[in-house]
């Protein structure tokens, strides 16, 4: 971490709490650049804005800002919202620890509007800026903060102590928080003391042999054969026993390493063993990295429907390890590639247009984007009460495609991708539909429902575990970045949107 530490981030986000709290806990001394510009100035922001002009407020702000970037004592500063439109301070930035106190663009309006900030008087002109700003911050972001989390800084800072370089830190609010970190080599990184505890390795057969030894020393490990049809209580059963044998207790913690299928298996078995124990998600597939691997769902599967059994529990860290990425087959990049889309059509904005302009699966920018994506939502509703919900845009049908296959025939990702396209077909979005699934072809992926009859498709979804009143209500898209929960589908419908999926 480098002596400043700088606080960044949209207005209303908390960054003056946030540098205060970082300070505090660093011991030095905490900056408000906007308080320094006032006392330069001898007037408000407000009155600089009114009678001065904005770009007259953006040279101060420049050059106040650029002065105290420059290497001095230890500090933390809070940079103005705007101060990131100069490609000088962008420059000066690299220099230092940036922190962005992620805040929703609603919370952010309420808390700034009919106060003194010149920006913040006309609700369309404040979204526009926030849609603006965010991939700036986020770009230059060495750790996201959820604006929740701006009086607790303490716990960020720990976690961001030598972070290797191109790796970020996701702050995860939880029941209990815990430190997402995304990047390359992170795999191998991680020292002993962030997690302590004994290690207990739980991955698949192809994963361990890869990289299974990388996370060394372990007290014990436990493989299962790769794929979906390992995600069952039997299997759960052989790593309990296993962690048993090898002495297992709550001090220790569970790493799962590998695709969605260990993490979920793993973390289940964590939930329930002793109670519950700590484990750690190191993703390995793209699945994983973008989706899986956070929020704290776990599970397995029965024959007859999928995720039936399973526990909310949150991991103690996340390790996405971006290298791992290379090894992985054509096939799983593209299955993990439908849940970056599906991901994409929920948050819209940048991370759509990144995706329907063509950005590669396993950009480092994407997966986090990703992620940051996730961790957002369940952040806000973590046991799935309600807008927890968008998640499942296009699960629906996945999920019933997978269970009417005996978990056999497609992929996760690859079901969650036809589902879409139902999802999208519900949802009155020919255009979208076309080029989602313009976008799957391109990347391999299947686009037509073959070897499964759609009628068992449409029976299988009637075991949704959503289903509530006798009806399953599914997640429809008004446009990117606005999904609808909780609709009523009915069955006419439902069962031309999976037939149209047929080849
Ligand atoms: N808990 C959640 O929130 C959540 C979200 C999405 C999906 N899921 C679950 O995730 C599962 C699908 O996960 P998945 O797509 O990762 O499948 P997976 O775990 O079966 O992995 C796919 C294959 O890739 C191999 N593999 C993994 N990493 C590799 C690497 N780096 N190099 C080479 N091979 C590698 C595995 O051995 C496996 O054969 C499903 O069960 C789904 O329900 C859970």
């Amino acid at each position: 971490m480098s002596s400043t530490v700088v606080c960044i981030g949209f207005m209303g986000a908390g960054k003056t709490t946030a540098a205060r709290s970082a300070a505090r806990a660093l011991g030095v001394e905490a900056v408000d650049v906007d308080a320094v510009i006032e006392q330069r100035l001898g007037k408000p922001v407000a009155r600089v804005f009114a009678e001065d002009g904005e770009a007259a407020f953006r040279a101060t702000e420049e050059r106040v800002t650029l002065e105290l970037l420059e290497p001095g004592p230890p500090r933390v500063l809070s940079l103005g919202g705007g101060a990131v439109g100069s490609d000088a301070v962008i420059r000066a930035l690299a220099e230092h620890t940036v922190i962005w106190i992620d805040v929703d663009v609603d919370s952010a309006w309420t808390r700034s509007r009919g106060g003194a900030r010149p920006l913040a008087r006309d609700r369309a002109t404040f979204a526009r800026l926030y849609a603006e700003r965010e991939p700036l911050y986020s770009g230059l972001a060495d750790a996201t903060v959820p604006a929740a989390r701006s009086r607790t800084m303490a716990p960020v800072l720990a976690a961001l102590e030598d972070l290797p370089p191109q790796s970020k830190l996701l702050w995860a609010a939880s029941a209990s928080d815990y430190p997402a970190y995304i990047g390359p080599g992170i795999l191998s990184w991680w020292p002993a003391e962030r997690v302590p505890g004994r290690r207990f390795l739980v991955t698949d057969g192809r994963v361990a042999a890869l990289y299974g030894d990388a996370l060394a020393p372990l007290a014990g490990r436990v493989s299962i054969m790769p794929g979906e049809q390992s995600k069952t209580i039997a299997h759960a059963e052989i790593v309990w026993t296993e962690l048993a044998r090898a002495g297992v207790t709550r001090e220790d913690v569970i790493v799962a390493l590998g695709g969605g299928v260990v993490g979920d298996l793993a973390g289940f078995c964590a939930a329930t063993y002793q109670r519950g124990v700590r484990y750690v998600q190191v993703p390995t597939t793209l699945v994983a990295q973008v989706d899986s691997a956070y929020g704290g769902k776990t599970g397995v599967d029965l024959p007859e429907a999928k995720n039936y059994i399973g526990a909310y529990h949150q991991p103690a860290a996340v390790l996405a390890d971006s290298k791992a990425l290379a090894t992985l087959p054509a096939e799983e990049l593209a299955a993990g590639y439908a849940e970056v889309v599906k991901t994409a059509l929920i948050a819209g904005g940048q991370l759509w247009q990144r995706v329907r302009a063509g950005a590669k699966p396993t950009d480092l920018e994407l997966i986090r984007w990703c992620a940051l994506t996730k961790l957002r939502v369940v952040a806000r509703d973590e046991r799935d009460t309600g807008l927890r919900e968008v998640l499942n845009l296009g699960h629906t049908v996945g999920h019933a495609i997978e269970t009417a296959t005996g978990y056999a025939r497609y992929r996760h990702g690859e079901a969650v991708g036809l589902g879409l396209l139902a999802a999208l077909r519900l949802s009155e979005q020919p255009a979208l539909r076309e080029e989602v699934r313009d976008l799957f072809a391109a990347r391999g992926l299947p686009i037509t429902l073959d070897g499964a009859d759609p009628d068992a498709v449409v029976m299988a979804t009637a075991r949704d575990k959503k289903r509530r009143d006798g009806h399953v209500p599914f997640v429809l898209l008004d446009s990117p970045g606005r999904p609808r929960p909780g609709c009523p589908v009915s069955s006419r419908d439902l069962i031309a949107a999976v037939r149209e999926l047929a080849p």
